[in-house]
């Protein structure tokens, strides 16, 4: 039976390990030591490890940080389930865990990079409400997704595509209200004045 474990700062080594299960199931992740360190150091309890027994299965790591408009965006920065265990629903449980640990550390929003071919992350999210938001171009990497999972109704103050002048300046529709009113602005303008992301669309 696998089990989620929340990082504990009492267990320094379980850095090392997870830095270890990262590299050995896919190199092409970061492995940098420093950056576990960082990141463990400072958002301990948003990392969660799926052990079955002793063994680390699966990874989640998050951040939390301010970002534009005094907002609190939380970030899945790694997912990661071991080969063999894949297709169980451990990838979803994770995130599931990820999103409840962001809500407890009071994120507005939370935000994700997905490339666009990894269609089982992309469902993962989905299901679980993320929105795609924004395509990335990344150079030789492929294109990925910005997808986002609003936790606070958007507000004019969150959001300055909701302001009349932004509006006038990108030509779009106003985006306004609540979460729940997200689709109507559907007319697909790039927002080039860079104030804010590409208009959401729901899947
Ligand atoms: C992405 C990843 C975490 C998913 O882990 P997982 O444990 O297989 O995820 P789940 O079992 O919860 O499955 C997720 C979805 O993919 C589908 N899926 C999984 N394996 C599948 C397969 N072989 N064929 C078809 N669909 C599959 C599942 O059906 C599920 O969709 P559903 O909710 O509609 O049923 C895992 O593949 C992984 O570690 N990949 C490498 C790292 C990575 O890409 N991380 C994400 C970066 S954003």
């Amino acid at each position: 039976m696998v089990q989620l474990v929340p990082y504990s700062t009492a267990d320094p080594t379980k850095i090392d390990a997870i830095r270890a299960f990262v590299i050995k199931t896919d190199p092409t992740l970061p492995s940098n030591m420093w950056l576990y360190r960082c990141t463990l150091h400072s958002w301990p309890q948003l990392c969660f490890m799926a052990m079955d027994g002793e063994a680390i299965v699966g990874v989640v790591i998050s951040t939390v940080q301010i970002h534009h408009n005094n907002m609190l965006r939380g970030g899945i920065m790694l997912l990661l389930v071991r080969k063999d265990y894949r297709s169980c629903g451990l990838g979803r449980r994770l995130v599931a865990q990820a999103v409840e640990s962001l809500i407890d550390a009071d994120a507005d929003e939370i935000s994700i990079v997905t490339k666009t071919t990894n269609t089982n992350a992309i469902k993962i999210y989905e299901r679980l409400g993320f929105i795609r938001t924004k395509l990335l171009p990344n150079g030789g990497g492929g294109q990925s997704w910005r997808m986002m999972l609003l936790l606070e109704p958007l507000t004019e103050e969150l959001w300055d595509c909701s302001s009349e002048d932004c509006a006038e300046a990108c030509g779009c529709g106003l985006f306004s209200g609540s979460a729940g009113s997200l689709s109507s602005c559907n007319s697909g303008c790039d927002h080039e004045n860079g104030q804010h992301e590409t208009s959401y669309r729901t899947t």
